[in-house]
């Protein structure tokens, strides 16, 4: 067993409760060391006489005392055990949130804001190989980029992102990632055959692409965005995970794709469509690309009704266009909201 001195309070155990909370929720507490009782008192271990003084001025039950006390074997794994907040707003602390390279995104209601750095600062403590904490809003707009605010360790907006092995850079302001796909681009890796020309339509940083090049044999791969700052981290991170594939990366709407794939002569075997809410509207332009036969992968989020809504429309563009399509599989990669879904649509598509 090992034990150290430090300050600490010495109060009657009847009070030591009200006050335990108290100096967790102003960061007074000492969580490394194991709180004391002897003879009907509590010795709470404190941080420095100096933040008592600031924050329990008036406060004449206690008196401050150094002690010996046991450290703390077992780390707390939960951030919530460091936090003590009203039961009302303790409830609505976040069970999960994303982490992408060293940065931790969580998403708050708005009543925890005042609590904000408290919550920032007990995941850096239960999250040793992470640097940063940044509140953030819902991923939105054309790019699928969000609205971050620094709440708890260093000011960064870029960060290494390690999944299976490959290295992705990442702007957690101007580009999309999400961790949570990881097993999907796995999936979608593993389909591939050897020598498939490849087309991703939405390629973000690239990690489709990366993924596929490095897990399977495709022959080409054309991957386009219509995010700048995606296609320049595309780009480094093709080059960072040392990707010999032929991959030709286009700064583009994907609304042009017809006349890229018509200029490069690639017909594509595979097509992949990761933009959930508006995939459906692009869906002629891949039809426009594929060679004989093709499989597209589109990604949608909706209620079944609304997803079966889309599927029906993709049927009614396919039939005007003489193309004829079959749904080969429905897989439900998570839930996004109550009676929502993030659905991944494996799709054979053939020129009649
Ligand atoms: C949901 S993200 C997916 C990114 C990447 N495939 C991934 O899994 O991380 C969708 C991407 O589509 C891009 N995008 C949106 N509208 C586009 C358009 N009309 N043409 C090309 N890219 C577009 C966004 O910039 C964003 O990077």
């Amino acid at each position: 067993m090992h034990t150290t001195t430090s300050y600490a309070i010495k109060i009657d155990s009847s009070h030591a409760e009200y006050l335990r909370k108290v100096l967790l929720q102003n960061n007074i507490l000492r969580t490394d060391l194991r709180i004391k009782k002897d003879s009907g008192f509590v010795f709470l271990p404190i941080t420095s006489k100096e933040d008592i003084k600031d924050t329990l001025s008036n406060d004449q039950s206690f008196v401050i005392v150094k002690n010996d006390f046991e450290i703390q074997e077992t780390r707390v794994n939960d951030y919530k055990e460091l936090i003590s907040l009203p039961n009302n707003l303790q409830d609505l602390l976040p069970t999960s949130f994303d982490l992408i390279g060293s940065i931790i995104l969580i998403k708050l209601d708005d009543e925890l804001i005042p609590s904000q750095s408290i919550i920032g600062k007990a995941l850096l403590q239960t999250h040793s190989h992470v640097e940063s904490v940044y509140r953030i809003k819902a991923v939105s707009g054309e790019l699928r980029t969000r609205s971050t605010f620094h709440i708890a360790g260093i000011k960064q907006n870029l960060t290494i992102h390690k999944e299976y092995g490959l290295f992705f850079e990442v702007n957690i302001d101007k580009t999309y990632f999400n961790p949570r796909l990881a097993t999907e681009r796995m999936y979608i890796a593993s389909q591939v055959k050897n020598d498939e020309n490849i087309l991703d339509m939405f390629t973000g940083v690239a990690p489709f692409p990366i993924m596929i090049s490095r897990y399977a044999k495709p022959k080409s791969i054309i991957a386009v965005d219509k995010n700048r700052d995606a296609i320049v981290l595309a780009e480094k991170n093709i080059k960072r995970n040392k990707i010999e594939t032929d991959i030709r990366l286009f700064h583009d709407d994907a609304k042009n794709i017809p006349d890229i794939i018509k200029l490069n002569k690639t017909n594509p075997d595979r097509i992949i469509m990761n933009l959930p809410f508006h995939a459906h509207d692009f869906f002629l332009q891949a039809l426009q690309c594929v060679k004989q036969n093709a499989v597209i992968h589109l990604y949608t989020i909706g209620s079944d009704d609304i997803i079966s809504e889309r599927i029906e429309n993709l049927y009614d563009i396919a039939k005007s266009h003489s193309f004829s399509i079959s749904i080969q599989k429905k897989r439900e990669i998570k839930t996004y909201a109550p009676h929502e879904f993030y659905m991944g649509i494996d799709i054979t598509a053939k020129k009649n």
